[in-house]
């Protein structure tokens, strides 16, 4: 998968962008603050919707405009094109040029993954980051996965909403419990059946790229014990003091160990970096195999931060999914190592909101 056009209207430093792209390996060069991340934000929001620098739609709208556009063509099969308008007021995305009302008909059109200096925040930072992550993966691998978790979420909300009433009526609030007990088990059979064979491919990424260092392993740490319906009820009084949902996969923790320790806590800078890039890279492998097609890989920044046998452990990556008809996409300010990349690429010159085809 790859790919082929992007436009961006009015899109953060962006008036007007037009490129085309073929598969294969695209390096943007560039200054500070010219525009390179933008670009793989933008190509980001065309495959899950969201920006991965976790900012709301209003701020990649361009200073002083009243909304963005961002189009692409997904290419490497029958070509798709997608479209993202998004303004205060109307918003609208569509696929092949027809407004899409269900979010699931578009997210997984194109599947990417970023690697950038936020993954960091996966082992620092909260449980809530950890799942939003395999949570990203379910939606993009699982049939119905998007719903699934949308259900979840509705459900709690709603029930959080009802706990926080002066009166809370038994009979409502046995409803909300029961649609949040369906959707909850089956996202909790899925991280119980998926997060091993995840666990593996993890621990498999980081040998390649830390040597026989550790031993990486992820560990489920889900908050219902046994029976989520039993739990559920037995919280109840807990519930009432907190307002608040207590039981569920919404609270669940994912643990990631080196030889058993956990790493949030134990771990290195070098070994959280490494953990991050490990992680991402059994996501790739994993979207891989899951769709038949590579990933488009987005790598922001990411190069100048690793050293050179980290480097090395992801070239493979990088060169699998280039020989196999899929697309890579790196942004760097110096191009003093890419001779150790691949001898193939693409570059783009990054200056003050335009690129333009260099070499
Ligand atoms: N909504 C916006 N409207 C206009 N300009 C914006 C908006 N959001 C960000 N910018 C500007 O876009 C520019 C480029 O940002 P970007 O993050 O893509 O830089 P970069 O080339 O990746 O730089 P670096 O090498 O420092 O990471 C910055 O100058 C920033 O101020
Ligand atoms: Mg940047």
């Amino acid at each position: 998968m790859h790919l082929a056009r992007l436009r961006l209207r009015d899109f953060r430093n962006y008036g007007a962008l037009d490129l085309e792209l073929c598969p294969g390996f695209h390096l943007f060069l560039g200054d500070n603050a010219q525009g390179k991340s933008n670009v793989l934000e933008s190509i980001y929001l065309l495959s899950t919707l969201r920006s991965f620098r976790g900012v709301v739609n209003a701020r990649l709208v361009a200073e002083g405009r009243d909304g963005f556009f961002v189009g692409g063509r997904v290419g490497g099969g029958a070509p798709i094109e997608l479209g993202v308008y998004w303004s205060p007021g109307p918003r609208r995305i569509t696929v092949d040029n027809r407004p899409v009302k269900v979010l699931a008909d578009f997210i997984g059109k194109l599947s990417a993954v970023i690697f950038s200096s936020e993954d960091l925040q996966l082992i620092r930072g909260s449980a809530s980051v950890r799942r939003r992550f395999f949570d990203l993966i379910m939606v993009q691998t699982r049939p119905g996965g998007l719903t699934l978790l949308q259900r979840y979420q509705k459900a709690l909300k709603s029930r959080n909403r009802l706990l926080k009433q002066a009166v809370v009526s038994p009979a409502v609030l046995e409803g909300f419990s029961q649609e949040l007990i369906r959707c909850g088990a089956e996202l909790i059979r899925w991280r119980r059946t998926f997060l091993p064979g995840f666990s593996v491919g993890a621990a498999r990424a980081y040998r390649r790229i830390c040597g026989q260092a550790e031993e990486l392993s992820v560990e489920y740490r889900p908050k219902v014990r046994e029976d989520f319906a039993t739990e559920l009820a037995d919280s109840r009084r807990r519930e009432q003091r907190n307002r608040t949902t207590l039981i569920g996969p919404h609270r669940d923790e994912i643990a990631f160990l080196l030889d058993g320790r956990d790493a949030q806590m134990f771990g290195s800078e070098g070994q959280k970096r490494s953990i991050a890039i490990s992680l991402k890279m059994a996501q790739a492998e994993h979207l891989a195999g899951a769709l038949g097609r590579p990933p488009v890989l987005l790598l922001d920044d990411v190069m100048g931060e690793l050293d050179r046998r980290r480097r090395a452990g992801l070239l493979p990556l990088l060169e699998r999914t280039c020989r196999t008809g899929g697309q890579v996409c790196l942004t760097s300010t110096e191009e003093n190592w890419r001779a150790e990349w691949i001898r193939d690429f693409r570059c783009w010159r990054v200056v003050r909101g335009g690129c333009r085809a260099e070499g």
